[in-house]
């Protein structure tokens, strides 16, 4: 135990979390939280980091040898309410024996489930036909208005076939899409035979796709995969769409498919940065469909997250093996 003959151990949390979260953090520690708006101003946080022995924060934090220096050898956890952790440096953190948590697996239903809203209403182009029968653009019915392409039939390509992959998968095959098609670093063999998808090479997935999820992590491999030469190999019908990090992406490439119309359409749950300045064409263009970054945001499976944090920082000082514990 790190602090059974100490005070209440302390904790900074980077943004006002649910009760179910505090309550639980608040039996054991001294709790202090940036309350807003919107996320912590690094100076804020380098100031509040202060010796503390747990930080519990979000994506929209930066954590890096700035914070950690300004922390101090007490800090003994980060906990980010995500699973993404692109925000954190790792190799810095890991380097001074500080623990890791995020919150995988939680989070996979609600992503998925986005994944495939978003994918919907771009091919479906619902939000472009939405704003059309509000302000007068809906005349009449007519044959070939608001088409777009359908999933029956298609190929629908996975790129990142982890927990949300397969989960975006599943849920697109009762679409009847004639193939389910998948880019992954490691095999998933099982996985793939349960769900009845193929594994190509990167080159296969972007030729035959009809339709292309991205649930991809983030890292110095995946960085820009999406450039220029990928987005000029997609299929002109290909439906675009990232629910994993702006960063895979080299958006000018893709605004620039889009423009030229390379690809069919794009729906975009992240990009870069975030939130997108008003003035970036992406707005500008009916054939893409921009969310905030709203992937995990289901009521229940963000207070999941938020608990989940508070038990991995519980853990920790307890000395308990953390619930899920970022090993890299
Ligand atoms: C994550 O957890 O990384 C998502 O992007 C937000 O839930």
């Amino acid at each position: 135990r790190y602090y059974s003959n100490m005070s209440k151990p302390s904790v900074y949390i980077t943004r006002e979390v649910n009760k179910e979260a505090l309550d639980l953090l608040n039996t054991q520690c001294d709790v202090t939280f940036w309350t807003g708006p919107g996320p912590v101003p690094r100076s804020e946080l380098l100031k509040n980091i202060e010796n503390k022995h747990a930080l519990f924060c979000m994506l929209t934090d930066r954590i890096d040898s700035a914070i950690l220096d300004r922390a101090g050898n007490n800090l003994k956890i980060i906990a980010t309410m995500s699973v993404g952790y692109d925000h954190l440096d790792v190799p810095e953190i890991k380097k001074r024996n500080i623990k890791i948590a995020y919150t995988p697996g939680v989070l996979t239903d609600a992503t998925a489930e986005l994944a495939v809203a978003l994918l919907l209403a771009t091919s479906r182009r619902l939000l472009e036909a939405n704003e059309e029968a509000r302000t007068g653009g809906w005349q009449a019915w007519s044959p070939f208005w608001m088409c777009g392409p359908g999933l029956k039939g298609s190929t629908v390509g996975i790129a990142g076939f982890g927990r949300i992959g397969q989960e975006i998968a599943k849920r697109l095959k009762p679409f009847n899409p004639e193939r389910i098609i998948y880019y992954n670093r490691s095999e998933r063999k099982k996985e793939a035979e349960e769900i009845g998808a193929e594994r190509v090479n990167f080159d296969d997935l972007l030729t035959q796709s009809d339709f292309i999820s991205v649930s991809l992590s983030l890292t110095p491999e995946t960085k820009e995969m999406f450039n220029e030469a990928a987005f000029s190999k997609m299929k002109t019908n290909a439906v675009f769409v990232n629910t994993s990090r702006g960063g895979v992406v080299d958006q000018q490439a893709l605004i620039k498919a889009l423009q030229q119309k390379k690809i069919w359409g794009a729906g975009l749950d992240v990009m870069t940065p975030e939130p997108l300045p008003l003035d970036n064409p992406l707005f500008k263009l009916k054939n893409c469909v921009i969310l905030p970054h709203i992937g995990s945001a289901a009521v229940e499976t963000r207070k999941e997250m938020g608990l989940i944090c508070a038990k991995n920082i519980v853990a920790a000082f307890k000395g308990d093996p953390l619930l899920t514990e970022l090993k890299t």
